[in-house]
């Protein structure tokens, strides 16, 4: 039995949450391998709704969840969850929330030198979550992050939390924002720290041995194609890598594990924070999709900006992502518009490309080409077949699944959990 990668393919917000809730039910282990706090679902079920930042989906299913070391963790992010979650009658403990031990810490610092530096941009800013992400990448990859494992050992505590202030004041010095003292530092992560521990484990042995019990992995992405700090349209993109291959590293696993990689895409596209749009609709269609899809951010409440679906931006999303299946989500919103366009290429400088360029400048200027088509009055909402679909919106995704090249799998078709339409069965493989 195969297992599944689930990743976004446009900026993120595709609706995942659903969907790997939906996955969730057949998997038994779902694993988060990139992102942190930064990442908002929302999951309806049972009629109470869950809103999870940090926490694998598949709890809620009562799956074990696994947070994987290319996860960015706030530990008092963390805990909030767990406690928010619990006071909704959920049960997550360490018999069945798994953290790797080598997993990066979010601390108090991270956040505030990501809102100074967003402040210091000012009209260039990235529109970050204001959630550290960025800067506690950044100490990964500088060695001198503080890792859960690192709880365990106070010297070594203590020593690490000397280099990182020394780097981290200096720098919230020079924007002119407060600095932080060693003491109340220490004192709280050592305070945290028997919260903490029990959670973790090297989650490379456990995902191996399930694999080896033949039990069925989910790895659960967070944010989108196109905000991986590579493939994304950098630099307004998160500061981890998105792509499915990085399930692999960021859980501990071989590139084989990752089984069928399936990317969701909305019907049509919204982007919150800064950044190039193509297909932006800065108009009253825009304002309508977004009324209708409620298109709020889950983690800030911000507007989300919406336009047409762009099927360049979504096929290189799928090259790039390794993307086998695609989901669609949110078709509904779209109920009753006269006619839809879909973009097929930008064209920049005379000339027409059917990816997006690499410089923000260009990215900046590529005007969409558009292809319309017809719209349908009738409702898809709650749909659970092909067949209940109206003519023209099966056009609409068959036209998709050709210009994107990969197969609509899942259709999903209200919040619902059930109003899904399954052409195929990701976990076969
Ligand atoms: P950061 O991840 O907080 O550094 O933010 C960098 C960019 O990624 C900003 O444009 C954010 O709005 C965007 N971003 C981060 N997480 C999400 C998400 O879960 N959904 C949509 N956008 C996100």
């Amino acid at each position: 039995m195969a297992n599944v990668c689930v990743i976004g393919t446009q900026w993120g917000d595709e609706g995942k949450g659903k969907v790997v809730d939906w996955l969730a039910s057949r998997a038994d282990i779902v694993v988060r391998f990139q992102g942190g706090h930064n990442a908002g679902h929302t999951l309806v079920v049972g009629g109470e709704t869950y809103k999870l930042s940090l926490l694998p989906s598949g709890l809620v299913r009562g799956k074990t969840g696994v947070i994987g070391n290319g996860v960015v963790l706030d530990p008092e992010a963390l805990l909030s969850e767990i406690a928010r979650v619990r006071s909704q009658g959920l049960d997550v403990g360490p018999h069945n929330l798994r953290i790797a031990e080598n997993v990066p810490l979010i601390l108090p610092l991270h956040p505030a030198l990501d809102r100074a530096r967003e402040a210091a941009r000012g009209g260039g800013a990235i529109g970050t979550t204001g959630r550290g992400i960025g800067p506690a990448y950044e100490d990964k990859v500088a060695r001198r992050a503080i890792r859960l494992a690192d709880l365990a050992e106070p010297d070594t505590l203590s020593a690490k939390l000397d280099e990182l202030l020394r780097h981290h004041n200096t720098l919230l010095a020079g924007f002119g924002a407060e600095t932080f003292r060693k003491e109340p530092l220490l004192a709280r992560l050592l305070d945290l720290a028997p919260q903490l521990l029990p959670y973790a484990e090297p989650v490379w042995e456990l995902l191996a041995e399930a694999r080896a019990a033949g039990k069925r992995i989910l790895f659960e992405g967070a944010q989108a194609v196109m905000l991986d700090v590579d493939h994304g349209t950098y630099p307004f993109v998160t500061s981890s890598n998105t792509v499915a291959g990085n399930a692999a590293a960021g859980a501990g696993v071989g590139p084989e594990a990752i089984g069928m990689v399936l990317g969701i895409a909305k019907a049509y596209t919204t982007r919150v924070g800064s950044g190039p749009f193509p297909t932006e609709l800065d108009d009253e269609t825009g304002r309508e999709i977004g009324r209708r899809g409620h298109e709020l951010g889950t983690v800030t409440g911000r507007p989300r900006r919406c336009g047409w679906f762009d099927a360049a931006m979504v096929r290189q999303a799928v090259k790039i992502g390794g993307v086998q299946g695609l989901v669609l989500t949110k078709l509904d919103v779209l109920d009753g518009f006269r006619e839809l366009k879909i973009c097929t290429g930008y064209r920049l400088n005379g000339a027409v490309l059917r990816r997006l360029p690499a410089s923000p400048a260009a990215q900046a200027a590529a005007r969409p080409v558009y292809e319309t088509m017809e719209g349908w009055s009738d409702s898809t909402r709650g749909a659970r077949s092909w067949a209940e679909l109206p003519a023209q919106a099966v056009k609409y995704v068959k036209r998709i699944e050709e210009l994107v090249e990969a197969p609509v799998v899942l259709l999903s078709t209200s919040p619902e959990r059930d109003d899904t339409i399954m052409m195929r069965d990701p976990f076969a493989g």
